[in-house]
């Protein structure tokens, strides 16, 4: 282990470590205690596609057995790129959850044994939290603000009050935004994981050939629903078998105009719904802020879209860099030096969530009302 780096006694250190899906990611923060400002001092994520890419999608017993194999390596990587033992840091930061359990579990034991032998508090950490707060790490940018949520699990429009204070606007009743990227290149023979494969192949595309259906446009709340778009798409396919590579560029491209449309639809609702009701007692009243965040974040048609809206409606737009969108344990060391600034640390038997929503008082999105399954 190399000798430590000069600890500047205002900065908090944190090791974040991530295994909530198929990236191994361990991380060091440090957080100025004065300026309340993060900088990275290592970021390692080792993915596990091509574990998984013979499969078309993430197996999770794979993934646990590839996060124990390789944690440990990673946690040391880590260090020696901070240039930092465990003595130096000051909280060890871990997702507890959402995800696969089984990978949770894994991250949850090593973090949990780190604490314990070197006598640091632990954080467990909402991986969705993680990605909603990006931002403060990398920009500095507080709450409130309005955030789109958009990974392989969740598609969802938040209202971020505060650290912990999440109101939820809408969610998807189906398939969530990445899943629908992953399905879509599957179904066209693009491999895994599909999202940066579909926003490839679109380059090339015509989006204005095939007129694809955009679920949920016009609804009152701000909802998405994306299992009808890939069942078109799936059709569409199918007429024109044998598909030939500019149709399936066109596709793509099609599926992502469709896909930019419904996503514009649905922030133009929820910008609607927080201007008429602002965050209460956040000490700040300007939450004129949209920040879209999660592994599509990355897709740079669905950012160049949602910057033109927020220079239409005069919000600010933000984007966590492309290598910050996925799966990492930056944002996860980050979220744990915010809560260890506030003393909310957790016990060492806290338990893995294979569920954990942001908002825990949203009611379902499905199965009841107009939005039910049977609707
Ligand atoms: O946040 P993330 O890394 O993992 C989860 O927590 O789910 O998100 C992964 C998802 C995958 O579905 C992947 O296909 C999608 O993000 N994704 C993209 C792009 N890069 C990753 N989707 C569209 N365009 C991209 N460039
Ligand atoms: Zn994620």
């Amino acid at each position: 282990m190399p000798s430590d780096n000069a600890k500047n006694d205002k900065e908090v250190l944190v090791l974040g470590i991530e295994t909530s899906c198929d990236e191994t990611a361990a991380a060091v923060v440090a957080r100025d205690s004065v300026t309340g400002r993060g900088r990275i001092l290592s970021n390692v994520v080792r993915s596990q596609w091509e574990s998984h890419r013979p499969f078309g999608g993430v197996v999770p017993e794979i993934a646990a057995r590839a996060h124990v194999e390789c944690l440990d390596d990673i946690v040391r990587e880590s260090l020696a790129t901070a240039g930092l033992s465990f003595s130096s840091l000051d909280a060890v930061a871990v997702t507890a959850g959402p995800g696969l359990v089984g990978g949770l579990i894994v991250g949850l034991v090593s973090a949990k044994a780190i604490a314990l032998a070197n006598d640091l508090p632990l954080v467990a950490v909402n991986h969705l939290e993680a990605h909603a707060l990006t931002v403060g790490l990398t920009e500095g940018l507080a709450p409130p603000y309005l955030l789109l949520l958009v990974s392989g699990g969740h598609t969802q429009l938040l209202a971020v009050d505060d650290l912990g204070r999440y109101r939820r606007l809408g969610t998807t009743i189906d398939d969530a935004l990445g899943e629908a990227f992953d399905k879509t290149a599957k179904l066209l023979g693009l491999g895994f994981p599909g999202g940066p494969a579909v926003e490839r192949t679109a380059r090339d595309g015509n989006p204005a050939r095939f007129p694809l259906p955009r679920p949920m446009l016009g609804r009152e709340v701000p909802h998405f629903s994306f299992a009808g778009l890939k069942t078109a798409v799936r059709q569409t396919a199918l007429t024109l078998t044998p598909l030939r590579p500019g149709d399936v560029a066109d596709l793509c491209a099609s599926f992502e105009a469709a896909v930019a449309d419904c996503v514009r639809d649905r922030v133009v609702r929820a910008m609607a719904i927080l201007d008429d009701q602002p965050p209460v007692d956040s000490g700040a009243n300007d939450h004129r802020h949209l920040v879209v965040a999660g592994g599509v974040a990355a897709n740079l048609r669905l950012r160049a879209g949602l910057q033109a809206l927020c220079t239409e409606r005069n919000y600010t737009f933000h984007a966590p860099p492309l290598s910050l969108c996925s799966d990492n344990a930056a944002m996860i060391a980050w979220v744990g030096a915010l809560r260890f600034a506030r003393g909310e640390i957790n016990p060492l038997d806290f338990a893995a969530r294979a569920r954990w929503p942001l908002d825990a008082s949203a009611p379902p999105a499905i199965g009841a009302g107009r939005l039910g399954a049977k609707a």
